[in-house]
C-alpha cells in the first residue's frame, strides 16, 4: 500500500521537474524502494531497502549521492564494528543509523529502537534525520536537510558521532582557529571575505551549490554564519579523495589544493599591488609553492625556490603532512592511549603530559613536539628536526631584522623617504619589495614553509636596496646562502 502511494507522488513530482526544465538525472525514481513500514519507536526512519547490496531507500532515487555514498566508510561503519571483535551497545548508536547526528526529537530512533539490518551503518538519515514523510510525499517542499554546522553539545552533523575521547575531531576542531574563521574577518559582510571566512560562502565560491539547513543564514552579526566546519572540507557523500575530502591535499597548485583554496589571498607584491596592501595575507600556499614575495630584478621567477617541504614527490600530503597529523598519547595516570586527531591544524603544537595538544599554545620551542616532522619521514628524530627549526629561524629573523634597520635609514634620507611608504599608484621600489618580503618573514609559519626562499628573499631584497639607496648592510650579516639542506635530503629546488 505505501509502495503504491510513494509511486504516484514521485512520478507526480518528478513530472512537475521536468516541466521546469531539470534535466539532471541526479535524482531519478526507480520503482521498487520496497521497504518496511518503521515501527512506531524508530520514529520514522526508513533505512536500508536491501542491507547486503548497500542500497538506501533514499538512494533508490537520489541515485547520484547513493553510489558515491556507497564508497564511503560510513557505508561500511556497522561491518568493521561487528568484525572488530570487541562491539558493545554503546558503540552502536554511532555505527548505525538513528538518534545520532541529526536533529530527531526522539531519544532513540532508527537502530536505537529496532536494532534491525536496516537501520545499520551510518546511512542518509543519520545526518539528514528521518525520512518516512519525505519518502511518502516526495516534494520540494517536504524534504529533510542536513546541517553543515559541528559541534559537540549540539544535535548536529558530524559531531555527535565524532566526538569524545577515542575520535575527538569535534572536540579539538572546536578549540581550532578554523571553528572561528568568522570572527577573525571582524565579521566581515563582504561576500568576498565570506569566500574564505565562512564555511557558507567557501562552499558557494567552490561551486558547491548543495541545499542544508544553514544556506541562507548568511546574514552578518548573527550566529549563524560558520567557520570551516567538517562538511567545507569534507564531502558528507564521499569523494574521490581520501577521507572524503573535496579537494586533493597532494596538488602543488593554489587552484586545486584543498588548504591552498584559502590560504593564498595575497602572497606575491603583485597581488599586494592589485589589492592595496604593501603586506601578505594567508600567504601560505604561495610560500611553500615558492612564489611568495618580492623578487628583486636580479631573481627572477624562475628562480623560484622549493623546499622538500613544498615539494610533492618528497612531501605528497604538503600542508596536511605537518597541520593534520594524528597520533595516539599516553594518559599518565590510567597509561590508556588517548588520541590526537590532528584536527587543531598544529604543526609544532605545545602538548602536556599525555602528549596531546594543549588549550593555550603559548610553550618556548623546547617544550613543542615536533613529532609530525618524524612520523612522516622526513627528520630522524624531534631534536634534529627542532634544531632545522631554530637554525632556520635564527638566521631569517637576523636578515629580517637587517632589513629593519635599513629601511630605517632609508628613511633618514630626506629625499628618498617617501619611497618607503606604499601607495598603489606610484611606481613600486626595492624599498617596498623589502618591507613586503618581511611581512612574508614574519608571518607565523612562513621560515618553516619555505626557509630557502625567504632567506633568499631577503638576501636579494638587502642587496637591492643597498645598490638602489647606497645604505651599508651591516658587517655580521652575510649575503651568501648559509641554510644547508640536510644532506639526507635530497635537493628539490633551484638552490642559489
Ligand atoms: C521516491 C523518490 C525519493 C525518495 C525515496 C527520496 N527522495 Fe529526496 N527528493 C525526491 C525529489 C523528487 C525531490 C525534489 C527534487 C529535487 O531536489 O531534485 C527530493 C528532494 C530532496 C532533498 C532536497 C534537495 C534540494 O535540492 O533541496 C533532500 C535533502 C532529500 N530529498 C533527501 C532525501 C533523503 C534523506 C531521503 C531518504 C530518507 C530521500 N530524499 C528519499 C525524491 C525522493
Ligand atoms: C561516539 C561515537 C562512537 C562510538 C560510541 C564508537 N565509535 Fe567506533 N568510530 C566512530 C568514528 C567517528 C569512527 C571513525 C574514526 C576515524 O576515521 O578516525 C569510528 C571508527 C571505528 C572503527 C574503524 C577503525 C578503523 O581503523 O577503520 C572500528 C573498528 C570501531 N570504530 C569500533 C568501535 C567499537 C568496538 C566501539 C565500542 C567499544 C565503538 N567503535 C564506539 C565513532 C564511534
Ligand atoms: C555524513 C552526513 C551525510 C550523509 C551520510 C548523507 N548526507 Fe546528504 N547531505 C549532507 C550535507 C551536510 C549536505 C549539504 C552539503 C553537501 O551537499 O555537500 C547534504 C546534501 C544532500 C542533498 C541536497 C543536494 C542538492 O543538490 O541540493 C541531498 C539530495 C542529499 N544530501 C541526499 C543524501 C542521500 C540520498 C544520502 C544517502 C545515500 C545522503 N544524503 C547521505 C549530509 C549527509
Ligand atoms: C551516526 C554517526 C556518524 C555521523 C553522524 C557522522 N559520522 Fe563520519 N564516521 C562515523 C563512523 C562510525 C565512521 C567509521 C566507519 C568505519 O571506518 O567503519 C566514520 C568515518 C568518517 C570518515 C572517515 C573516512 C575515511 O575514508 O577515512 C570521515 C571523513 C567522516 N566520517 C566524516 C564525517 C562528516 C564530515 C560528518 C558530518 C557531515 C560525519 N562523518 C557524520 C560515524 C558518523
Ligand atoms: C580544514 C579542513 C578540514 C576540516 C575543517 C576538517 N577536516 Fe577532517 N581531515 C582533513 C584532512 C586534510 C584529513 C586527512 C589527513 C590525512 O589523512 O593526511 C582529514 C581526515 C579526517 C578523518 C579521517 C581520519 C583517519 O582516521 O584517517 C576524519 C574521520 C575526519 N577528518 C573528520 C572530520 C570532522 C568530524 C571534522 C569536523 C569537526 C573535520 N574532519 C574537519 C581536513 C579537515
Ligand atoms: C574555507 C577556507 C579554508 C580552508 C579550506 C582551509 N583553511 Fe586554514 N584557515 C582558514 C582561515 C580563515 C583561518 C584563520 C582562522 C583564525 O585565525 O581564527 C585558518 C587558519 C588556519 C591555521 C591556524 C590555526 C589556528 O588554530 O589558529 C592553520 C594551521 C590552517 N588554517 C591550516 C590549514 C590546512 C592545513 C588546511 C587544509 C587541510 C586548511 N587550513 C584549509 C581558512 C581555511
Ligand atoms: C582567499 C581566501 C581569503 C579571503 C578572500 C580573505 N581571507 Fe582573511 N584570511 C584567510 C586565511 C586562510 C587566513 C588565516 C591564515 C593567515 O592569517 O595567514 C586569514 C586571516 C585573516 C585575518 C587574521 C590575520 C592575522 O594576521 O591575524 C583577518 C583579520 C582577515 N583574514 C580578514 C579578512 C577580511 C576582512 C577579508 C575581506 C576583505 C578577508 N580576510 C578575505 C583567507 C582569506
Ligand atoms: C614542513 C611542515 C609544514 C608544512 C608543509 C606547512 N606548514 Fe604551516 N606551519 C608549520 C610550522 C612549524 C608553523 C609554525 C608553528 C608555530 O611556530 O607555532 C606553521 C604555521 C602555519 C600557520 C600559522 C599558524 C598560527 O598559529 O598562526 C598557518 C596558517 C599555516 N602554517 C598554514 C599552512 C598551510 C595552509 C600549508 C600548506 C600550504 C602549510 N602550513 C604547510 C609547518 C608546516
Amino acid at each position: 500500500m505505501m509502495r503504491s502511494r510513494v509511486n504516484s507522488l514521485a512520478l507526480l513530482s518528478l513530472a512537475s521537474l521536468l516541466a521546469t526544465a531539470c534535466t539532471s538525472e541526479k535524482v531519478v525514481y526507480r520503482d521498487g524502494p520496497n521497504y518496511a513500514q518503521p515501527t512506531t519507536g524508530a520514529a520514522s526512519f526508513v533505512g536500508y531497502s536491501d542491507e547486503a547490496s548497500k542500497k538506501t531507500v533514499c538512494g533508490s532515487c537520489h541515485v547520484e549521492k547513493q553510489a558515491k555514498w556507497a564508497t564511503t566508510k560510513h557505508a561500511s561503519a556497522w561491518k568493521d564494528l561487528s568484525s572488530s571483535g570487541t562491539m558493545q551497545t554503546y558503540c552502536q548508536p554511532c555505527h548505525t543509523v538513528g538518534q545520532n547526528g541529526n536533529p530527531s526529537a526522539d531519544a532513540k530512533a532508527g537502530f536505537g529502537d529496532a536494532a534491525a539490518a536496516q537501520y545499520h551503518d551510518v546511512q542518509c538519515e543519520s545526518c539528514h534525520g528521518a525520512g518516512l514523510s519525505h519518502v511518502s510525499n516526495p516534494s520540494l517542499t517536504n524534504y529533510p536537510l542536513a546541517s553543515i554546522a559541528a559541534d559537540t553539545a549540539a544535535k548536529n552533523g558530524c559531531g555527535e558521532c565524532h566526538s569524545g575521547t577515542h575520535n575527538p575531531f569535534v572536540n579539538e576542531w572546536r578549540v581550532s582557529g578554523h571553528a572561528d574563521t568568522w570572527t577573525t574577518s571582524h565579521n566581515s559582510t563582504d561576500p568576498y571575505c565570506q569566500s574564505c571566512h565562512t564555511g557558507q560562502g567557501a562552499l558557494a565560491t567552490w561551486g558547491i551549490t548543495s541545499n542544508y539547513v544553514e544556506k541562507n543564514n548568511t546574514s552578518n552579526g548573527t550566529a549563524n554564519m560558520l567557520g570551516a566546519t567538517c562538511a567545507t572540507c569534507h564531502d558528507p557523500h564521499g569523494s574521490a579523495n581520501k577521507a572524503q575530502l573535496r579537494f586533493p591535499i597532494n596538488t602543488a597548485s593554489t587552484e586545486t589544493n584543498l588548504c591552498m583554496k584559502c590560504h593564498q589571498r595575497r602572497g606575491t607584491f603583485q597581488d599586494a599591488i592589485a589589492q592595496g596592501r604593501n603586506s601578505v595575507h594567508s600567504p601560505e600556499g604561495p610560500t611553500l609553492l615558492g612564489q611568495a614575495g618580492w623578487f628583486p630584478p636580479g631573481m627572477s621567477v624562475a628562480d623560484s625556490i622549493i623546499s622538500t617541504h613544498g615539494n610533492v614527490s618528497k612531501n605528497p600530503n604538503l600542508c596536511a603532512t605537518c597541520h593534520v597529523a594524528k597520533y595516539a598519547g599516553t594518559d599518565p595516570l590510567t597509561k590508556a592511549a588517548v588520541n590526537s586527531t590532528g584536527h587543531r591544524f598544529l604543526a609544532t603544537p605545545c602538548v602536556d603530559a599525555s602528549g596531546l595538544p594543549t588549550l593555550t599554545q603559548t610553550c618556548a620551542v623546547t617544550a613543542m613536539s615536533f613529532r609530525s616532522c618524524v612520523a612522516s619521514g622526513c627528520h630522524g628524530t624531534e631534536t634534529l628536526a627542532r634544531a632545522a627549526f631554530n637554525t632556520a629561524t635564527a638566521r631569517v629573523t637576523l636578515l629580517n631584522n637587517e632589513g629593519t634597520r635599513l629601511v630605517n635609514l632609508i628613511k633618514a634620507i630626506p629625499a628618498k623617504a617617501a619611497d618607503c611608504t606604499f601607495s598603489a599608484t606610484k611606481p613600486y621600489n626595492s624599498c617596498l619589495g623589502l618591507q613586503f618580503n618581511q611581512s612574508v618573514v614574519t608571518k607565523v609559519g612562513g621560515i618553516i614553509h619555505n626557509p630557502f626562499l625567504l632567506e633568499q628573499l631577503m638576501v636579494a631584497s638587502i642587496t637591492q636596496v643597498k645598490k638602489d639607496y647606497g645604505v651599508t648592510v651591516s658587517a655580521n650579516i652575510s649575503l651568501e646562502p648559509q641554510l644547508k639542506r640536510p644532506p639526507t635530503v635530497p635537493l628539490s629546488g633551484t638552490q642559489h
